[in-house]
């Protein structure tokens, strides 16, 4: 496409560098330029509106537009815009958002370390995991496990915990400490008649073997998601936490619960923690933290973690661990009113109610002829895309299924996230059965359109 000469598009071509992006397509593909929200909703630089069914980047939990946030974002600056955690500083909104977090937290956590992404909040919770092991006097406890196709983020330690090979392609990584484990997908990788809970098991048993192999005795921690959100809305299989759990206490291994896409009410319960009895020694939070509106991450710490930092600071005489806007009143300010409405709205009631008539509106592809498995808890779902459901056999890649579903739906005023193919849906928490009728309704064009264009080209069965 060609754009007008000094175009908002022709711009952003000549000026910004776009993640998660084919850069050279970019070039002459151009943005999407979205200029304003409203709930669900989105509108572009032509003022055509999308509903956005992964709120952004399963973040917008309260949509894309407050005015009362606003306000309380302004205020804050006008009292006090800037000021850090270092060396005894500390700031209201700061404090009284962890305080709020750890009176919500699923299982007894006493500390927040603030930063300002998930990302960060789970390098911080890295560093941590091995701070813990120094102060413990097992060093050696270096190695950090996580499952293939995890994303837990993108600086250079958050990359290598995540299980994605095409975001470790070109960089080098994952750095050696970091191991992975089994992609716990029941629908794709189970063995023919065998049950969820014997796929859990088999699950389980390969995390141990990996421990085995590595050395019980060097492995630091396990982070995982109680949803794998990245890797494509992928639901944990019956009793696989409760099993995986077993594994790590045997060999004394911290869990990190990456709550980073599950965290306020996402799958039903406040935590995905509390959905699936995860009880972790950590658990890094972002996203719907702030509803979005503000960047702020926090890792939230129990006693046992706590005790070892102290014991840290004892010996080094700092806990020398930092970023300049952790803390941050105005991000923390936003957050403490998102979780003010959060209760307001009950927003774990909202996401039961709404979670069923999500999961059913769209359960209903599951016969159709592109789809062959639907599959989601609460505000989230995930959807395959399978050229044959019962054989289980996927699309051919180069047919790129996933990503022309996601163009058509796009089409149609429909923003889905495609991971391979396999779509994803997370709207806001403040969705209406209105809209997941709307989201019903374009989707289906958009699998029809494609179907039918796949009919055309002979590439269905
Ligand atoms: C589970 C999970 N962890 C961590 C991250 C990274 O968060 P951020 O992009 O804020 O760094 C993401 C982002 O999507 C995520 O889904």
């Amino acid at each position: 496409m060609t754009y007008i000469p000094n175009s908002i598009q022709a711009r952003d071509i000549a000026s910004v560098v776009h993640m998660q992006t084919n850069l050279r397509k970019h070039q002459t593909d151009g943005p999407v330029v979205v200029t304003r929200g409203e709930g669900c909703r989105v509108f572009d630089d032509a003022g055509r509106d999308y509903i956005e069914a992964v709120a952004g980047l399963w973040c917008a939990s309260l949509g894309f537009s407050s005015e009362r946030l606003a306000k309380v974002a302004y205020e804050q600056m006008r009292s006090l815009g800037y000021y850090h955690l270092y060396r005894h500083r500390s700031n209201e909104p700061a404090i009284e958002l962890a305080e709020k977090i750890l009176a919500i937290a699923p299982v007894p956590m006493v500390r927040v370390v603030f930063q300002c992404s998930g990302s960060e909040a789970n390098d911080t919770a890295i560093k941590l995991a091995w701070y813990y092991w120094h102060a413990k006097g097992e060093p050696q406890r270096s190695k950090i496990i996580a499952r293939r196709f995890a994303y837990h983020g993108n600086t250079a330690a958050a990359v290598s915990l995540s299980g994605k090979p095409d975001m470790h392609a070109g960089f080098g990584l994952p750095f050696a400490n970091f191991k992975h484990t089994e992609f716990p997908h029941y629908y794709r990788q189970h063995e023919p008649g065998e049950s969820e809970e014997q796929f859990s098991a088999r699950m389980a048993e390969a995390l141990e073997n990996l421990i085995q192999e590595e050395g019980p005795d060097t492995i630091a921690a396990f982070f995982a998601e109680p949803v794998m959100g990245a890797g494509g809305a992928i639901t944990p299989p019956a009793g696989y936490f409760d099993k995986v759990q077993a594994v790590l206490k045997k060999y004394d291994i911290l869990f990190v619960a990456d709550e980073v896409i599950c965290g306020f009410a996402r799958t039903g319960e406040m935590w995905g923690s509390r959905t699936y009895g995860i009880r972790p020694d950590m658990m890094t939070s972002a996203k719907a933290l702030s509803a979005a509106m503000q960047p702020i991450s926090a890792v939230l710490i129990n006693e046992r973690v706590h005790e070892a930092m102290l014991a840290q600071s004892d010996t080094y005489g700092n806990f020398a661990h930092g970023f300049t806007y952790a803390g941050h009143p105005v991000a923390a300010a936003v957050a403490l009113e998102v979780q003010k409405i959060y209760e307001e709205i009950d927003i774990v009631g909202r996401a039961r109610r709404l979670g069923p008539l999500l999961q059913s509106a769209l359960g209903k592809f599951g016969s159709h002829r592109l789809v062959g498995d639907v599959r989601g808890v609460g505000l989230i779902l995930g959807m395959e895309l399978m050229q044959d459901r019962k054989a289980r056999v996927p699309f051919e890649a180069a047919l790129g299924v996933g990503a022309r579903v996601s163009a058509a739906a796009q089409r149609h005023g429909l923003i889905v996230r495609v991971v391979g193919d396999r779509l994803v849906f997370a709207p806001p928490l403040i969705i209406e059965m209105g809209e997941i009728e709307a989201i019903a309704e374009r989707l289906g064009k958009a699998l029809d359109e494609v179907a039918n264009d796949l009919d055309r080209e002979g590439a269905l069965a």
